[in-house]
């Protein structure tokens, strides 16, 4: 049987965190491991429909990489590449625009949440309207078995799934329509202990913190006024959650650390943390400090042109489907 191949992608907004190391990364490398064809898409594109300034966009695809590059993807077996850079998604899009309904567009709970977030909807562009059907197009045109997300992009997953079956039902079987993979829902707060982990927020750990900056971050993560340490994710949720991130980042048991920092009181408790943070990261800081700048540019560079033959492939099935090939006279 062939390989699966999936599809998976990031907004070249800023660096990675734990919570997207333990959300999809580890799973990318996971895939990885089991054989699995991977592409990532960095959507670029996508980055401005939320907004506009682009001055950073070009050197977040080179530390992205560097975040994918440390955390063990193996770009002889997973192909990142830049969406910009593929035409052949804006020609996608437009054709998939056609088969999609303006309704159905602002039904999607993502979008809708996005813009709230902004706090002007009545300033949404239709880019950001739209930016999921340009999403199918990202997916489609590699024909991958599977798509990992998170259940913020399930709306966009479904639309995706929507546009490849009618775009088969009216044109002829031209796409594979892929499963969803929910990824587990990446649980690890940000040090705040209320929101998710992000970098907007302020309350994320990078994968490339020093060991200083980690201990002053961990030392600063808001707990509460209890002074015992057990896990109770309704009444404690900041203390849970470093005791979630312990977990993960050690591979013992929340029981096994509650046993031993139960009556250590806060600061003991902080500082075991930021040492099992600390010595989680240090290989890929490790990894990330020994990449050569250039080396990273050439495997942008050439998983975009391995990415850019795929796309031009579907896209000329594409046109054949639909007829706009015109062979008699462009043969
Ligand atoms: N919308 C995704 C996000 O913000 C990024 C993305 C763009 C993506 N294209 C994709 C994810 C295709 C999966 C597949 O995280």
């Amino acid at each position: 049987m062939a390989q699966k191949r999936y599809l998976t992608g990031d907004r070249p907004t800023g660096p990675l965190h734990l919570g997207h190391y333990f959300g999809s990364l580890k799973n990318r490398v996971q895939f990885q491991e089991e054989g699995k064809e991977g592409f990532i898409i960095i959507a670029d594109f996508q980055v401005v429909t939320d907004r506009l300034e682009t001055d950073a966009i070009e050197q977040n695809i080179i530390e992205l990489t560097k975040d994918y590059l440390a955390a063990g993807i193996d770009p002889q077996k997973t192909t990142i590449f830049v969406q910009s850079h593929i035409h052949e998604i804006s020609v996608l899009t437009m054709l998939f625009s056609m088969i999609v309904t303006v309704p159905q567009l602002e039904r999607n709970p993502t979008i809708k949440e996005e813009v709230k977030a902004m706090g002007q909807s009545d300033k949404m562009s239709l880019g950001m309207l739209s930016y999921p059907v340009s999403q199918a197009a990202d997916i489609l045109l590699f024909n991958p078995d599977f798509i990992p997300v998170g259940v913020d992009q399930a709306p966009h997953i479904e639309l995706t799934r929507d546009i490849a079956a009618r775009f088969n039902r009216l044109y002829g079987d031209a796409f594979t329509v892929p499963e969803m993979v929910l990824s587990e829902q990446s649980r690890v707060l940000g040090l705040d202990g209320i929101q998710k982990m992000s970098k907007s927020r302020g309350n994320a750990i990078f994968l490339k913190d020093t060991k200083e900056v980690i201990f002053e971050k961990v030392k600063k993560a808001v707990t509460d006024s209890e002074r015992e340490i057990y896990f109770d994710e309704e009444k404690r949720p900041a203390v849970s959650n470093l005791l979630l991130l312990f977990s993960l980042t050690s591979g013992r048991t929340i029981d096994d650390i509650v046993s031993e920092f139960k009556d250590a009181g806060n600061k003991v408790f902080k500082e075991a943390l930021a040492e099992s943070i600390d010595a989680f990261l240090t290989p890929m800081r490790t990894r990330r400090e020994q990449l050569d700048e250039e080396y990273v540019k050439k495997v942008i560079k050439e998983g975009t042109k391995r990415a850019q033959a795929v796309a031009h492939e579907t896209l000329s099935r594409v046109r054949e489907h639909m007829k706009f090939a015109y062979p008699s006279i462009f043969h």
